[in-house]
Parts: C-alpha cells; structure tokens; sequence
C-alpha cells in the first residue's frame, strides 16, 4: 500500500502527473494532453481538450467490456415494498431510450433539464440521460416548496422540466404535480415541455404540453452518446448560499469522472462488483456523485433506497437493506444513525439480519459527533469513517482513505486532506494558524478536478462569494483546525449556512420569510443544536409597533409560511416574540451571540454591543430546550 503522505504530496507537487495519471481510469473520445488549464486565474479549468461521455463512462463501456449483465441499479422501497434491478445493459438501454425521448423534444447538448423527483429510478435514469445528450440537468429536492423551485427554473432555464406525479414520506403522500404547477406560476421562465412520471399512489392530471413518461418513452429510438468537452457542464445543482438565492454549483463532465474514479477506489475502496449504498437522496449532492455517477463509473452496484432509517418499517431498516442486497459499505449522514439509536439504543434490531458483507460505514454531511461514532463502532464491529466536504467540491476534502492508506481514526476528526486538496487553516489577516489553533478552513487554489468550476452564468459570484476572502484561496465556510498529527477538526460553519438532518439550509431564506410578514417589524433565524438532527432553526421575531395578534397566531402563520415558501425540509417549527434583538452599536444582528447561548456556550458578550440588557433579556428564552 502507497502510504498516504507520499501521495498527498506529489498530488500537490506534481498535479500534471498526478491527474493525468488518474485520468486513465475513464474512457476518453480524446485522451487530454495536460491536466490543468490555469491561463485565467483565479477561474481554473481541468483537462481542457480531452472530449468524452459522461453517461459511457458509467454505463456503456461496462457493457462493451462484456459486463453487461452485471447488476448496476437495484431500487428498493420501503414504502411501496417494490424491488427492482437493472444490469448495466439494462439501465443502457432504459437510458439511451430516455435520452432518445428527450432529443425528440428538442433537448441537445448544454440545453438544461430540470429533474423533480422522489428517489424512484426514473430520477437516476433522467439524469444519466441528459448526460448522455451531453445536456445540463438541475436536480431539485423533492422537500423543497414551490418558490424555491420557481428560483432554480428561472435561474437554470430548463428546455424541459421532468417530475413525478407525486413523492412518498411517512404516513402521506406528497403530491409534486401541484407543486410543479405553482413554481411554474411563479418564474417567468416557462418550460418548452413538462414531463411526468406517473405513479399508481398519485397520478397526476397532465394538461396541455405535458407528457407522459412511459408514453414519450415507448415511442423513442435510442440515442448514442454525445461526445463533449470535459470543461462541458455536466450538472449545476443548487445549494443554500448565506443569502436567499441558491447558488448554482456547476460540475463539469471531465474532472468530474475522474476525480469520482479515484475516490471510490482510494477513500471507499469500492470497485467493479462491489455493492454499495448511499441512503441520501438524489436531490444532493451526495445523492448525485455517490448513488448516482461515482458507483457506475467503477462498475459497482448502487443501491437506490426510497425510505427512512426508522418507522419504515422499523429501526431495522438500513440493516435490512445492508443485508438483503449484500451491500459492503454505507454511506449516509450521521443523523440517520442517531434516528436508529434513538430508537434501537441497544441495537437489537441487528441481530435479525445476516451483515457480514457489511465492511465499512461512511458519514458525512453534518458533524459526527463522537457520542453517535462511539454507538456505531461499537454496534456494528467495523470501520465507522467519518469525512468531509460540501456540495461545491462534489467528493471528499478530508478522509480517511481506506483504499489507499488505512490510518487510526479520531473520533471528532475526518482524518487527513485528501489528495489534491491543499487545505490550509488561516487566521481573519489570511496567515496560517499553529496546529490546535481554530481558523477559516480554506483550500489553496486551485482546487482539484471535479470541484466547482464556478457558478452558473455567474463568475462574478463564484469570485465573490469564495476567492476573495483570502487571496489565493477558497474558502470553504466551515471553521475548525489541524492537531499535531495533521488531522483535520471539523467544527462547524462560520457564516448563515445550517445543516438539519444533513440538509444544507439557509437561515438569511428563512429571515427573508418572516421579514415578509405584515406583522414583523425585525427577525432572526439561528441554527441550535439539536440531538438528532444535529442542528435546528429558531426564529425570534419583533412585533412592529401597535400591531394586533396574538404570539400564538403569529407563530402558526409564520411556521406556515416557511413551509409554504421553503419547504417542510427547512424544519421550521420554533419562533418566539421578543422585545427586542441584541444588535451592535452599527445595528448588526449579534446572531452568534444568541447562537452561543442557545447551544449552551459560554462565550463572551462582543465589546461592540449596543445594549447588553437586551442579550440578558432574552437569556431565559434562548436556554437550550433540552
Ligand atoms: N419530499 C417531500 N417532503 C420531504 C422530503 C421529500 N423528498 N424529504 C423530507 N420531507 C419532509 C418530511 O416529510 C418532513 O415533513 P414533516 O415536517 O411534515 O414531518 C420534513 O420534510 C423534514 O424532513 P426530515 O428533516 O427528513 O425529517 P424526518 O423527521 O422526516 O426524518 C431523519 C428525520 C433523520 C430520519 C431523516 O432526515 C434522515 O434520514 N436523514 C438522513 C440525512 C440525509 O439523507 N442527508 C442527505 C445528505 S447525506
Ligand atoms: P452540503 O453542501 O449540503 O454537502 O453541506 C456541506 C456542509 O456540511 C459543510 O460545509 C459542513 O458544514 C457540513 N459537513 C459536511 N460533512 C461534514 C463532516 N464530516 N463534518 C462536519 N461538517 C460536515
């Protein structure tokens, strides 16, 4: 085994050799000459005159090495109890329909398709097949409310939008026609055709212009791949910035396949044959590189689970489905598995099912806290990894790379940077802090292929928003620090960014929400903690003065009203009245102050405050609620 330092190293020190080596691991139509383009600083571009496909890549090449009857997609239920597989010919063939289908309607290469569905295999299909087209497709939560979907159609201005007639959560059905139907109402931008994906629980009445999946899909002629540049737009997703309006994260096709590649085989160690699930959702980014594109590129097999943790049925979900299909490894966020402990705290529920294929627990998307690592290692009796990144990078930043180099696991820490990061921890004057010292967590640019070339249609906001803090460097939003040995602590995020249940939330969104409401004369939304979903918003809102209602009404409305314009996903369900809000003497919301107090901490009153009796004042509102 190569150990880790030496590759880290000469990923930074040599990057040419480095990628272009990596690069090997995909097909190309025209291998690149050179790894990194970095004629525009600080835009930086990876293996700019290589040409390839996407969807070949994680599909029809398996087929042409003979592999075609390997399993490639097995879909899972626990609502419907539907069971389904595809082989890599299978899912081929699906795909090359799908993709014939939507060229019918126009749709061609860097045309955008908006994708909203539920975790159903027509998602993965639709996006396998606008890459196949070398089309751009945006995929949208399901959890997300009608507005936030009118944001992304106007923004990403989809040729086609693609939705199933409804999604599934526990104990209801959650009807996505009628969302469709508002957000379309709301963006000025309109579709050229709408595309639905019947389902027996829901189906939807389509109106003019809109067609029917299984209909348009029967009648299509199969389409070859489309060849595109590798510094061609694969997929924007968006994701919650610091203010209301999402960013469009934009992946390209060529660094992304290869840095996918390396990271299943060196931090996953999954390969061809291998089965491997990520319970998240294809909504995610997680969703888009780890059930989606990463597992098919190495010719493994992605489980596609719709379902929760626990109550579907029971705390034994996962391990059911670990078990019946035989998977190596997991992934998913650390809060699935606090859901199981709450339930299952003595993990019970393990002894029904047969897990010895089961070898390594991947978690990520929130802070692992060592309370619920320490539950899992010891519950389940093997590796529980912990790693970091976000949805800007699109694969690991920090690991611990079982592939590659198996080293002792920290609880609280994600281990090491992973190759091709050059990740640097600076002070707020941009110098480099000693090791146990807390900082901005930043990555040297440029960053490694597969990472966010910039925003889409927006470089200015790219620039903007992460390279112009600290010259020379990304900066990642998230605080933390290096101990002596080099591993990394992950402490948390240091602007309005929160994460609940693994979902990546704004709170300036929510603010925005109850800033809207006649009655509301100021407001703030803070991320608290929570035990299980890690982090949860709280609202604390000002009356404007001689206005008439009653605190109870004001907080259903309100709760009602982020619901309806963010979604159920924001989780909002907590807003107290108050007199007023600590702000500095130049009217800055001291939202970190009432965070600290929140959560718990001690930490000290800013200097700057204007008037401390306020922040005293709401003390005994703020108290953390557990
Ligand atoms: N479509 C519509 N509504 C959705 C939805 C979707 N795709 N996903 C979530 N929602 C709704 C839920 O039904 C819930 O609504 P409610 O307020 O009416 O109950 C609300 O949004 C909040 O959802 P969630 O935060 O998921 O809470 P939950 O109580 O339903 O489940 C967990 C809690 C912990 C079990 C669940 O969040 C989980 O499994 N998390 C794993 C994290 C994950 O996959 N992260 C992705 C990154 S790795
Ligand atoms: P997302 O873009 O939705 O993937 O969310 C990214 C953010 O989630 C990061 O910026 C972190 O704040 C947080 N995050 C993800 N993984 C971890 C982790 N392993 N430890 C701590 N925080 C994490």
């Amino acid at each position: 085994m190569a150990t880790y330092h030496d590759v880290y190293r000469r990923s930074l020190t040599d990057p040419e050799g480095f990628w272009l080596d990596a690069a090997r691991a995909v097909d190309w139509d025209q291998a690149p000459s050179r790894a990194l383009d970095a004629t525009n600083p600080p835009l930086y571009r990876w293996f700019d005159d290589g040409v390839l496909n996407t969807c070949h890549n994680a599909l029809d090449r398996h087929v042409e090495a003979g592999n075609g009857e390997r399993t490639a997609l097995v879909y899972d239920s626990a609502y419907t109890g539907e069971r389904r597989s595809f082989t890599y010919q299978g899912l081929r063939d699906e795909v090359a329909r799908v993709a014939g289908a939507l060229r019918g309607l126009g749709v061609g290469v860097g045309d955008r398709v908006v994708v909203y569905m539920p975790m159903v295999p027509a998602a993965v299909i639709a996006m396998l097949a606008c890459a196949r087209l070398g089309a751009v497709h945006s995929v949208v939560f399901g959890g997300f409310a009608p507005r936030e979907l009118a944001a992304r159609i106007d923004d990403a201005k989809p040729r086609v939008l693609i939705c199933a007639s409804c999604g599934i959560e526990p104990g209801r059905i959650v009807a996505y026609k009628p969302i469709v139907n508002a957000a379309l109402k709301l963006s000025d931008h309109r579709p050229d055709k709408v595309v639905v994906l019947q389902r027996d629980q829901a189906p939807a009445t389509l109106e003019e212009g809109e067609l029917d999946w299984d209909n348009l899909v029967a009648n299509a002629q199969p389409a070859k791949c489309v060849p595109v540049a590798a510094t061609d737009p694969l997929y924007i997703l968006y994701t919650s910035g610091t203010t209301g309006k999402p960013k469009g994260v934009v992946r390209d096709n060529g660094g992304h396949a290869v840095a996918l590649a390396w990271s299943m085989a060196n931090i996953y160690d999954i390969g061809a044959g291998d089965t491997w699930w990520t319970a998240s959702d294809v909504g995610w980014v997680v969703g888009h590189s780890y059930i989606v594109y990463a597992p098919l590129i190495v010719g493994a097999t992605s489980v596609l689970y719709e379902g929760k943790p626990v109550g579907t049925p029971d705390a034994g979900a996962f391990w059911r489905v670990i078990s019946e299909h035989g998977a190596k490894a997991l992934f998913t966020a650390p809060t699935a598995l606090r859901a199981i402990k709450k339930v299952d705290p003595a993990g019970e529920e393990l002894a029904r099912y047969d897990m010895s294929t089961f070898r390594t627990l991947f978690l990520a998307g929130e802070r692992l806290d060592p309370e619920t690592y320490r539950w899992a290692t010891e519950k389940l009796g093997i590796a529980v990894v912990d790693h970091w990144w976000q949805t800007e990078s699109g694969w690991p930043i920090a690991a611990n790379l079982r592939g590659l180099d198996r080293m002792p696991i920290k609880p609280g820490s994600p281990t090491v940077p992973v190759p091709g990061y050059d990740v640097r921890v600076l002070d707020p004057a941009g110098d480099e802090v000693p090791a146990g010292a807390e900082g901005a967590i930043c990555i040297k640019l440029p960053l490694p292929p597969g990472t966010l070339p910039t925003l889409w249609g927006d470089d200015e906001r790219y620039i903007e928003s992460y390279l112009l803090h600290f010259d020379g460097y990304y900066l990642t939003g998230d605080g933390g620090y290096f101990d002596s040995d080099g591993y990394l602590f992950v402490m948390g995020r240091t602007d309005d960014v929160i994460n609940v249940a693994g979902h990546r939330l704004s709170t300036g969104s929510m603010e925005a929400v109850l800033a809207a409401h006649p009655a509301v004369a100021e407001c703030a939304v803070i991320g608290v903690h929570d035990s299980l979903k890690g982090q949860l918003p709280r609202g604390l809102v000002v009356l404007k003065a001689g206005v008439d209602i009653s605190p109870d009404q004001l907080r259903e409305e309100l709760v009602a009203a982020v619901r309806a314009e963010i979604g159920p996903v924001a989780a909002f369900k907590d807003v107290d009245v108050v007199a007023g809000l600590p702000k500095t003497r130049s009217g800055k919301i001291l939202r970190k102050s009432m965070r600290a107090i929140a959560d718990g901490r001690d930490e000290p009153v800013p200097s700057t405050i204007e008037d401390p009796s306020v922040l005293e004042g709401l003390r005994p509102i703020l108290r953390p609620r557990e």
